[in-house]
């Protein structure tokens, strides 16, 4: 059995950030669930299919593989058997996330895989349902978030940086309809597991956040 790290939060609190750098620190494999949704939103997307088309959706899942392994340590997305791992982080792509993953089958899709990586290895998993549904009996689950405000400055210096023009309140609008639709979905929405332990990363430093969750794990 795998020691196994569950950390979900809202888009934006740095899950992947933090994730990432405790994962290089204790030796454990990062494992990013959004990035396998996307995955399948890419599926659905190339398809031609709208969200709001859930049968059409349901049955495009039917042939759909998604696959994950990792490169120099870095995790890769197969779409039936293509990288798609630099279409990932595309806008539409994630809008197309947020919409399909209510979609019970679409979860659905995804647990077993998911299950199986954490039950053989060492992972630190981020999602929106890994403390709650995923891994019910992880060692250690942790619900990392921060404010709209902050989490929206983050979005938007990043994009800046990318040299991508964009506006700060369509971020922020963006940010909150997300976080309505991860935590009001009837499957597995986004909240905090009960035995979580809460980590508000508004006013803390990416050092501070990496070493406050270090300290909870083995
Ligand atoms: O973490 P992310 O931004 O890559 O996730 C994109 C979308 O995928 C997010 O809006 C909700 C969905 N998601 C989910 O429903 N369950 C997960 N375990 C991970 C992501």
């Amino acid at each position: 059995m795998g020691y196994n790290v569950a950390i979900d939060g809202p888009a934006g609190a740095g899950k992947s950030t933090i994730a990432k750098l405790v994962a290089e620190k204790k030796g454990y494999i990062y494992v990013d669930t959004g990035a396998m949704y996307r995955g399948l939103a890419i599926h659905f997307l190339d398809r031609g299919i709208k969200a709001e088309e859930t049968d059409k959706v349901i049955e495009a899942c039917k042939d759909a593989e998604v696959q994950i392994c990792y490169e120099n340590g870095t995790q890769q997305v197969y779409l039936n058997g293509v990288n798609i791992t630099g279409r990932l982080r595309d806008e539409a792509v994630g809008r197309m996330t947020s919409q399909c993953s209510v979609i019970p089958r679409v979860r659905e899709k995804l647990l077993d895989l998911q299950r199986e990586i954490a039950r053989t290895q060492d992972v630190i998993m981020d999602g929106r349902d890994i403390g709650t549904c995923v891994l019910p009996n992880a060692d250690v689950k942790i619900y990392l978030t921060a404010s709209v405000e902050t989490r929206a400055r983050r979005r938007f210096d990043e994009l800046t940086a990318k040299g991508e023009s964009c506006d700060f309140d369509e971020i922020a609008r963006d940010i909150k309809e997300r976080d309505a639709r991860d935590m009001n979905r009837e499957t597995a929405p986004l909240k905090k597991a009960e035995d979580a332990v809460l980590v508000d990363s508004s006013d803390m430093t990416i050092e501070e956040v990496v070493q406050r969750i270090s300290q909870l794990c083995r």
